[in-house]
């Protein structure tokens, strides 16, 4: 199959599904200038050593250099607009029956863009809670509301208890969010077709939720630029970056909707 015949078997897929689930990584921000994680040369964990800046215990140890570390994070995100990766899967959700965005990022891309029904498995960058979570889990705090010294502050203080103030992202060793994996999985076994962008797919467990709908009897199409963990078992794999697939088949999409809403007249 050429590229353009994957485009139009995808838009037929996708056309005839009645629950699409859609899990999207790194690699569907990359066209807005977010970095991914694991791309050889520009990708975060080739140049930062996760286990000095994404775990509880290198923030119990240096909170300041891993607080100043996602503010600069958040600046690139803040500074980042949505591509139109995000904005053909925005268009799905209209034009399709049901759509449901799981994401890996914690970058806010997908809502800016106009998606309605996001599940963030890894948390959200823009947010910050309690370290202790002294009001129950989680203990959100709105920086913006803190005395001005303070939310400046690298890391700020909890205005409850005192405790630093971090991200509200997981982290390598904690648990991801426990309604919205109970929910991504049950999506997962519930989706007639899944759409995989951008994800390497080896960080557990949202790289199984792919294998999941599988064996659920979901068609599994991937869109990445390179081979994964998930396309051994990809039924159609389109290999080209997202800002440029997406757009192509979500075009491919409303050209079958229309003929489709013309036989009916
Ligand atoms: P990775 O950095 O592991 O993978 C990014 C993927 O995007 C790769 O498969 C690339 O080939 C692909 N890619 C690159 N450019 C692309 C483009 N223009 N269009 C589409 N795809 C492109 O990122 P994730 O799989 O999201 O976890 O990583 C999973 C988790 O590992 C992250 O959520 C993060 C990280 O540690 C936490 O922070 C908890």
């Amino acid at each position: 199959m050429d590229a353009q015949e994957k485009i139009v078997r995808a838009a037929q897929l996708l056309a005839g599904s009645r629950r699409l689930v859609v899990l999207t990584g790194a690699g569907v921000s990359k066209e807005s200038g977010v970095p991914t994680f694991r791309d050889a040369l520009d990708g975060l964990w080739a140049r930062y050593d996760p286990q000095q800046l994404a775990t509880p215990q290198a923030f119990r140890r240096n909170p300041k250099l891993v607080w100043d570390w996602y503010e600069y994070r958040r600046s690139l995100v803040r500074a980042a607009q949505p591509n139109p990766g995000h904005l053909a899967l925005a268009e799905l959700e209209r034009l399709l029956p049901f759509v449901v965005i799981i994401t890996q990022n914690v970058d806010d891309l997908h809502q800016r863009a106009g998606s309605s029904d996001i599940i963030s498995l890894h948390g959200a960058i823009m947010r910050s809670r309690c370290f202790d979570n002294c009001r129950g889990n989680p203990t959100l705090i709105d920086l913006s509301a803190l005395p001005r010294a303070e939310a400046h502050a690298s890391p700020p203080h909890c205005p409850y208890c005192g405790a630093w103030v971090r991200p509200d992202v997981v982290w390598f060793g904690e648990s991801l969010p426990e309604a919205a994996l109970r929910r991504a999985m049950s999506l997962a076994e519930q989706a007639d077709v899944m759409l995989v962008v951008g994800t390497s797919g080896v960080v557990q467990p949202a790289a199984s939720l792919p294998f999941v709908a599988k064996e659920h009897g979901a068609a599994v199409i991937e869109v990445n630029p390179s081979p994964g963990g998930i396309t051994p078992i990809a039924d159609l794999w389109l290999d080209g970056p997202s800002g440029e697939v997406l757009p192509a088949v979500a075009a491919a999409v409303r050209a079958l909707r229309e003929e489709a809403s013309e036989d009916e007249r």
